[in-house]
């Protein structure tokens, strides 16, 4: 069997992947220090695949145990999740961002090298894009960040385009998530923020839930069709599905850099989001509009069509879906 590494793997993007990855055929390894997850989502993937991937508990940034971990087995290809991921955090602690994120890829990195591990595919983000200046966003929109953790994106984003041409064999694929929502259908594995969710779904699930009373809609006087910030929303399976696709591209290619987005293509807005919510719960969301929140954008949406034509790949989940297993998740 084949053994890929996924550093993260017991978050929300990284245990989704991980079952997807499973069910394809893949041997997983999670390398995880646990800071935002926890050890219980190893037996949930456990039930939902049959089988309980290999699990260590540990740092990105120890090069000791990412030296002994390559040496243990073969690895074919990494993916790479670990990193924190709030951009409010960020800015409050952005040496912590930088540590984490940049610090902890630059090891992982050289480690990789020394074990001759050299393919990698790589969770970036939209938020690479900042303001659109047009929309669908295409892969050649230019890039910047307004703030640290964002920043760490690019960072990461160039440090691995100056790798791959600085020596040959290295095939790499960097995935421009767009906003990634929902859970798996099964409800055994989901987001679980801790403290006060800082994005839209989270909170909005847990209003329906009643663990929090009423929404902050931040803005409606946007230029978009109901004034609230509209958003590409994909299902995080979808969005599980596209990394076995990329890394099955890596796998197969001699050498190659690879950068997608992964979106669905289609935004939504706050309201569309909150109504699709109230029909998967059966709940009233409660909301009030309040004034916008700093730094962010009116609308941002994905162009698909290099993601189909290099992956052959598609989300396929609408918003109900989303909300249906967001909601199954969260009431459980
Ligand atoms: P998450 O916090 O649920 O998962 C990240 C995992 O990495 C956690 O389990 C955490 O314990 C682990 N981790 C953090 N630092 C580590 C370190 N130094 N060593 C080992 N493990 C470490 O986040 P997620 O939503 O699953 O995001 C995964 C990746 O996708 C992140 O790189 C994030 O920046 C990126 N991303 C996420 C979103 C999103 O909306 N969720 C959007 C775009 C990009
Ligand atoms: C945010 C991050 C982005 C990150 C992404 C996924 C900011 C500025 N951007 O994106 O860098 O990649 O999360 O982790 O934080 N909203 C409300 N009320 C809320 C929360 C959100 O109205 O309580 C609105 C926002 O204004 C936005 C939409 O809901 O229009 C989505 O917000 P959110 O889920 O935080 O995602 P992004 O802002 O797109």
């Amino acid at each position: 069997m084949t053994t890929i590494l996924v550093t993260g793997g017991t978050g929300f993007i990284g245990s989704h992947t991980t079952v997807a990855l499973q069910q394809a055929g893949y041997h997983v390894l999670i390398l995880d220090n646990l800071s935002n997850s926890s050890v219980q989502v190893l037996d949930a993937i456990a039930t939902i695949t049959g089988t309980r991937p290999e699990f260590i508990q540990g740092d990105i940034r120890d090069a000791a145990l990412l030296d002994s971990l390559f040496a243990a087995q073969p690895v074919s290809a990494v993916l790479h999740f670990a990193g924190l991921k709030a951009v409010g955090e960020s800015v409050a602690m952005p040496l912590a961002y930088y540590d984490n994120n940049v610090h902890g890829s630059v090891q992982l990195l050289q480690a990789m090298q020394r074990a001759q591990v050299r393919t990698l595919v790589f969770s970036s983000s939209a938020t690479v894009y900042g303001d659109p200046q047009a929309l669908p966003l295409t892969e050649d929109h230019p890039r910047s960040a307004t703030n640290p953790y964002g920043h760490t994106k690019l960072v990461v984003e160039d440090i691995l385009e100056n790798l791959h041409a600085s020596e040959a064999g290295w095939r790499i694929a960097r995935l421009r998530y767009f906003n990634p929502v929902g859970a798996h259908p099964s409800g055994l594995i989901g987001e679980a923020p801790q403290g006060v969710p800082n994005n839209l779904m989270p909170y909005v699930a847990q209003v329906a839930t009643g663990q929090r009373e009423r929404v902050q809609v931040f803005g409606n006087d946007y230029n978009t069709p109901d004034g609230t910030g509209v958003r590409d929303y994909i299902h995080v399976t979808d969005l599980a599905d596209g990394h076995v696709h990329a890394l099955q591209y890596c796998l197969q290619a001699r050498q190659d850099l690879l950068t997608v987005n992964l979106g669905t293509g289609v935004g939504y807005s706050v309201l569309d989001m909150i109504r699709a919510f109230e029909q998967a719960s059966g709940k009233t969301i409660a909301y009030d509009i309040v004034g916008r929140r700093t730094g962010d954008i009116a609308a941002c949406w994905a162009d698909t069509e290099l993601a189909y034509e290099k992956l052959g790949w598609r989300a396929r989940k609408t918003i109900q879906d989303m909300c249906d297993d967001a909601w199954r998740w969260e009431s459980k």
